[in-house]
């Protein structure tokens, strides 16, 4: 073979379709056992290679020259032939250095954490310390060579605030497991997990629902192949090509999950959205009716609600694991934890959210078979809905425009929209010295410069009518991922622009150019600020491009 992997068991490796989106090549899998590996090695009949595990320790003997960063780890992970010498480096220090980088931020002075003992471990453990870690703790069942025990982490380290866990716990097949007790660790800002199999370990989930930023190892991977790749080249990608092949590399393996009440459209959103995205649909209420070779109301009738969710968890359970497949869900299937759980493993969740007046009855829907027994499922189920999908999505124009906000949310290009209130098309004329000689088309302009840096869409409106402002933030529910506000004068008499922002329960910053605080007593009350994450005053026309900002990171 010219490029590929070696490794024991690679069934499960995704190297192959990350390195073939990358270059030209054909990447292959080998499998060699212990005693092949010295022999592949010596025959040299490659001219660049991936190793992975058990043999990133083994193959050191036979090479030429070693990396600094490979022999301070003491493995290779990548090995490429030049003038018939054998050079080893270790790429994924790279990977993870960059995943630590995208989930975590800066972690200079930070304490961290890190489970497991094998070579990723060190790994991690390098990294850490060359970002300036102020103490990285090596954590490990044994508590042997260096780590301490969980025990002894909970005890001593419960203020730690990275966590990196290279253990197998949590990987596929058994994806139960989680590594850590996140209750014992309060302190957390930033965890990733090694693991990409399934895409969200249940440690990820977990530390994600907490509100922590947390990360699988999907793009430690991309990440550690695209640097092997360069070097397999000799040469350098271009800028963005570990986000662009990560970008694409989610897409076929991450699974779509659409949740809602019945008749809310997922089977339609669902199978229009498989199609644009050629990904395969299914639906859980057909896998359980082609199951039980009987139809929903009948297996109700005969054994009862219980029986149902029973067989529904076990269907869930199994197409979660799978990968790449729009899924459409029963309308009870998220009343169950363990459905959840096992959803967002390898999905995101979409709760397709359709006004509760265009649900229709039907009588193939034991549930769902009247407007009250709507209603009242409705009541029951909207906030296990809300609290428990990754986006909500409103179906409240067609299946189209459901889809293509889908496709918008998973290109992770945010919606933002900035609105003005009255006298704020004045800028620039009106009384310059409190609020400035920018204009408001300069405004407009600064802004969508900012948004094409940040890869975002910002829609600019300005309005001195309460009411235009009402219906545009009315307009942006379901569309809008966050709402940037300059109520103007409104700011302190507006209880409208306050039930508006309420009602959409859109994330938005509230901002002032001048600093309003230091000004006249009746400019003290914002009406709208009860319902904003938070407020910029008196940055001047800059406050406006840090309330996106804030937005942008959630
Ligand atoms: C303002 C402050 C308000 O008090 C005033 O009515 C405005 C502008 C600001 O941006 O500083 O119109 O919101």
């Amino acid at each position: 073979m010219k490029y590929g992997l070696i490794g024991e068991k690679l069934g499960h490796s995704f190297s192959k379709t990350i390195h073939e989106k990358l270059a030209d090549y054909t990447y292959e899998l080998k499998e060699l056992k212990e005693n092949e590996v010295e022999g592949f090695l010596k025959a040299k009949e490659f001219e660049g290679i991936n190793v992975t595990i058990p043999y990133k320790q083994t193959v050191f003997p036979y090479l030429d020259v070693i990396s600094k960063r490979a022999e301070k780890i003491g493995a290779v992970n990548t090995i490429v032939k030049k003038g018939g010498k054998l050079y080893g480096d270790n790429t994924d220090y790279l990977g993870m250095k960059a995943l630590i980088e995208r989930v975590c931020g800066d972690i200079e002075g930070k304490k961290v954490l890190i489970l497991g003992s094998g070579g990723t471990s060190k790994t991690a453990k390098a990294v850490a310390e060359d970002f300036g870690a102020s103490n990285v703790i090596r954590v490990s069942r044994s508590g042997k060579d260096g780590a301490i025990t969980y025990e002894e982490a909970y005890g001593k380290h419960a203020d730690a605030q990275i966590l990196i866990n290279t253990t197998p716990a949590g990987m596929y097949p058994n994806t139960d497991g989680c590594a850590v007790d996140l209750d014992r660790l309060p302190n957390l800002t930033g965890v990733i997990d090694a693991i990409y199999n399934p895409l969200r370990s249940v440690l990820v989930i977990k530390a994600q629902e907490r509100g922590i930023s947390a990360e699988g190892g999907l793009f430690m991977l991309v990440a550690q192949a695209v640097y092997a790749a360069e070097q397999f080249a000799d040469m350098t990608f271009e800028e963005g090509t570990i986000e662009k092949v990560f970008g694409a590399e989610m897409n076929e393996k991450r699974n779509i999950v659409l949740t809602g009440m019945p008749k809310a459209g997922k089977t339609t959103v669902g199978k229009m959205l498989a199609k644009n995205l050629n990904l395969e649909f299914v639906d859980t209420d057909k896998l359980i009716v082609d199951r039980e070779k009987r139809e929903i109301t009948e297996i109700f009738a005969k054994e009862g609600e219980d029986y149902f969710r029973k067989v529904e968890a076990e269907v869930i359970a199994e197409v979660s694991l799978k990968n790449g497949l729009v899924i459409a869900t029963g309308g009870g299937a998220v009343l169950r934890p363990e459905n959840v759980l096992n959803l967002k493993k390898n999905g995101q969740i979409f709760f397709l959210n359709r006004p509760v007046d265009e649900l229709t009855p039907s009588r193939t829907r034991p549930l769902a078979g009247s407007v009250d027994k709507i209603l009242k499922l409705f009541k029951e189920r909207y906030s296990v809905y809300k609290s428990t999908c990754d986006h909500m999505v409103v179906n409240n124009v067609s299946a189209a425009d459901a889809v293509e906000r889908i496709k918008e949310i998973l290109s992770g290009r945010k919606n933002i929209l900035v609105l003005n209130g009255p006298n704020l098309n004045m800028l620039g004329v009106r009384e310059p010295d409190i609020y400035g000689f920018t204009t408001y088309s300069q405004l407009c302009e600064l802004i969508d410069r900012h948004a094409k840096e940040l890869r975002i869409n910002v829609t600019t409106y300005q309005s001195n009518s309460e009411g235009d402002l009402v219906t545009k933030i009315q307009e942006a529910y379901g569309k809008a991922d966050g709402i940037v506000i300059n109520p103007g004068a409104y700011t302190h008499t507006s209880v409208a622009l306050l039930d508006a922002l309420k009602a959409v329960q859109i994330p938005t910053v509230e901002v002032h150019i001048s600093e309003v605080s230091k000004r006249e007593n009746f400019r003290q009350i914002s009406y709208v600020r009860a319902a904003c994450m938070a407020t910029i005053t008196g940055h001047g026309v800059n406050g406006y491009l840090e309330a996106i900002d804030l937005l942008v990171k959630g």
